[in-house]
C-alpha cells in the first residue's frame, strides 16, 4: 500500500533544491522503488537551456545509477519557485516516455496534488498509445 502523502511529502522536500532561474518554476519528484526506497528528485536548469533536467528524471537517473530497478510510484509538485504548489503538476511529455521504459505502464502510478489531496493516475493513462520497443 503506497502511502501517497508521504510521496508528495518527499517530493516537496526534494523541490526546496530546485535550480531553476532560468524558468522561476521549481518542480520535486519523489520515486517509490519497489524495495522501498525513495529516490528524490528537483529540477536543474542550465545557462545554455538544453541540458536542463526534468526533476523526474533526476529521480530516476538517480535510482537507476545505483542498481535499482522496479518502481511503483512517482509523486510530482511544481509551482512559480516564490509560491507553494496549488495545481497539480504531471510530468512532461519526455519524461512520461523515459519513464515507460523502465516500469509497468498498467501498473505504475503517478502522484500529484491536488487540493491539497492525492490525486493518482497510473503511466498508462498518462501516456496512451505508448512506444514500446521490444527488448
Ligand atoms: N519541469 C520538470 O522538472 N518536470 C516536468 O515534468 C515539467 C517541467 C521543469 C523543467 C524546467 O526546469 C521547468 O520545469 C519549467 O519548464
Amino acid at each position: 500500500m503506497v502511502d501517497y502523502k508521504l510521496l508528495l511529502d518527499e517530493a516537496k522536500e526534494a523541490r526546496k533544491n530546485s535550480y531553476s532561474p532560468f524558468s522561476g518554476f521549481a518542480v520535486g519528484a519523489a520515486l517509490l522503488a519497489k524495495d522501498g526506497r525513495i529516490f528524490r528528485g528537483c529540477n536543474l536548469e542550465s545557462a545554455v537551456f538544453s541540458p536542463s533536467l526534468c526533476a523526474e528524471r533526476v529521480a530516476l537517473a538517480k535510482a537507476l545509477s545505483e542498481g535499482v530497478t522496479g518502481f511503483s510510484a512517482l509523486a510530482v509538485v511544481g509551482a512559480k519557485a516564490e509560491e507553494e504548489p496549488s495545481e497539480p503538476c504531471y510530468p512532461c511529455g519526455v519524461c512520461r516516455q523515459v519513464l515507460s521504459e523502465h516500469v509497468k505502464l498498467r501498473e505504475f502510478e503517478i502522484v500529484v496534488e491536488e487540493d491539497g489531496e492525492p490525486k493518482v493516475c497510473t503511466l498508462a493513462e498518462l501516456l496512451p498509445s505508448a512506444f514500446e520497443f521490444e527488448k
